[in-house]
This record gives structure tokens, C-alpha cells and sequence, in this order.
């Protein structure tokens, strides 16, 4: 048997490119004004994988490649709060590279079987692609639960700027700078209480749980 692996990418912008709240590539916004850049764990990878590399964002600005199947993993508590904030808004600045998706981030269990909290990318159709805000309760749910899902026009090789504002009874997303839809969601518990020992990945969501950014084989 034979396979081969592609090198699939996406890109993640690093420098503020002048839409205030989109300075970085995934950021958390909070009520209490924290603010948590999800591309500094990716940083330390730059140095010590060749397929974790520099590359030109938005108008040629510098911004980081990730190639497919490259594993980014922090300890969540190294970024996160133990206990999840209760609303919070999620930005994200994105070239996904194919339509193929995958997760943008993710919280998981210990155990690397549910995602807590993460950011999920689909192909939907032929020409959409899904983006779905995943928050479970690993300690009593059995499986990752996607609460808000949302179809917009694909934008493989775009740059391509978003937001999710979650609060406590809505998810809002903002695509391309506009308001786009918004959805009714019940989230239990209000805030997830994460343990000592949950990981934090960026761009997958573990060896486990591979939905998109496993390597590809034919
Ligand atoms: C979007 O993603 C969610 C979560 O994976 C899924 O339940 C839903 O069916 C998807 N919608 C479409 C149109 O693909």
C-alpha cells in the first residue's frame, strides 16, 4: 500500500492589519478585557518544526503557516482560565488552504476524546463551508457537541476575517466585518470548569478526535 501525504495549509495572521479587534489570528475578547492570543503557543513551534513556518498575511503582512498534520499542543492552563469565561468573543483571521476544514483550535479532556470548547471549519455543499462553535461539558457529556453552526460562502485561499460573539443565550457571527446571523443557544454550564490536565490545541483538535487536519492519504 502506498500513500502520500499533501501539504495542506493555513495561514494565520500575526500583525494588527488596521480592523481594530482583529490584531490577532484567534483571540479570545471578554468582558474583563482579557485577552488571549491563541498564536503564541504556535510560536514556539516556528523554531522547532519546518512545517510550522513564516509566511504573508493580509496585504503581504506577516503571518504563520501551519502545515496539515503538525500537532500544537500547549497545557490549557497555560493560556486559559480554569473556569472558561461566560461570554467572550472569538476572532479569527484565517487562508484556510482547501475546503477540507478542520478545527482552528481546541480545549480537550485529558483524555483527548472531547473538545470542551474549540472552533470547528466544514465543507458544506459545494460551494459553503460550516463553522460550527463546539462547547461540551467533557465531565458529563459522552461526546463533543457543536451549539452554534453556521453556513457562509467557502473561502478556501481567502483571507478571510470572522467572529463569534457568545453570550450567555446567543451566538453571533460577524463574517467578513458584518453582522451575518445569530442563533438561540442553551449552553450547560453557563461556564466550564476545565481540569488541570486539559490540553489546548491549535489547528486540530489532538490524535484523537481527527476531524480535518489528520494527514491525508490515498
Ligand atoms: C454544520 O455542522 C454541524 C456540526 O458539525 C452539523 O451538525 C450540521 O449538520 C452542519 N450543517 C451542514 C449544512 O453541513
Amino acid at each position: 500500500m502506498r500513500f502520500l501525504l499533501f501539504s495542506l495549509f493555513f495561514y494565520f495572521f500575526t500583525i494588527s492589519n488596521g480592523f481594530d479587534g482583529f490584531a490577532n489570528p484567534i483571540e479570545f475578547e471578554t468582558d474583563e478585557d482579557t485577552e488571549v492570543d491563541l498564536l503564541v503557543p504556535v510560536e514556539s513551534s516556528l523554531n522547532t518544526d519546518e512545517r510550522v513556518f513564516r509566511a504573508r498575511g493580509i496585504d503581504g503582512l506577516p503571518a504563520i503557516g501551519i502545515q496539515r498534520g503538525v500537532v500544537i499542543a500547549a497545557p490549557y492552563r497555560l493560556y486559559l482560565p480554569r473556569k472558561f469565561f461566560r461570554e467572550f468573543s472569538i476572532l479569527v483571521t484565517v487562508k484556510p488552504s482547501d475546503r477540507r476544514g478542520g478545527y482552528l483550535f481546541a480545549a480537550v479532556n485529558p483524555f483527548d476524546t472531547i473538545v470542551d470548547i474549540g472552533l470547528l471549519l466544514e465543507p458544506a455543499g459545494t460551494s459553503q463551508t460550516n463553522i460550527s462553535l463546539i462547547y461540551s461539558n467533557s465531565r458529563t457529556d459522552g461526546s463533543s457537541r457543536a451549539i452554534a453552526s453556521f453556513l457562509v460562502p467557502q473561502f478556501e485561499q481567502i483571507w478571510t476575517q470572522f467572529a463569534l460573539e457568545v453570550r450567555l443565550d446567543e451566538v453571533i457571527l460577524y463574517f467578513k466585518c458584518v453582522r451575518y446571523s445569530a442563533v438561540h443557544v442553551t449552553r450547560v454550564p453557563e461556564q466550564l470548569v476545565m481540569d488541570d490536565a486539559h490540553k489546548l490545541y491549535i489547528a486540530g483538535a489532538g490524535p484523537l478526535i481527527k476531524t480535518g487536519f489528520e494527514v491525508f492519504y490515498l
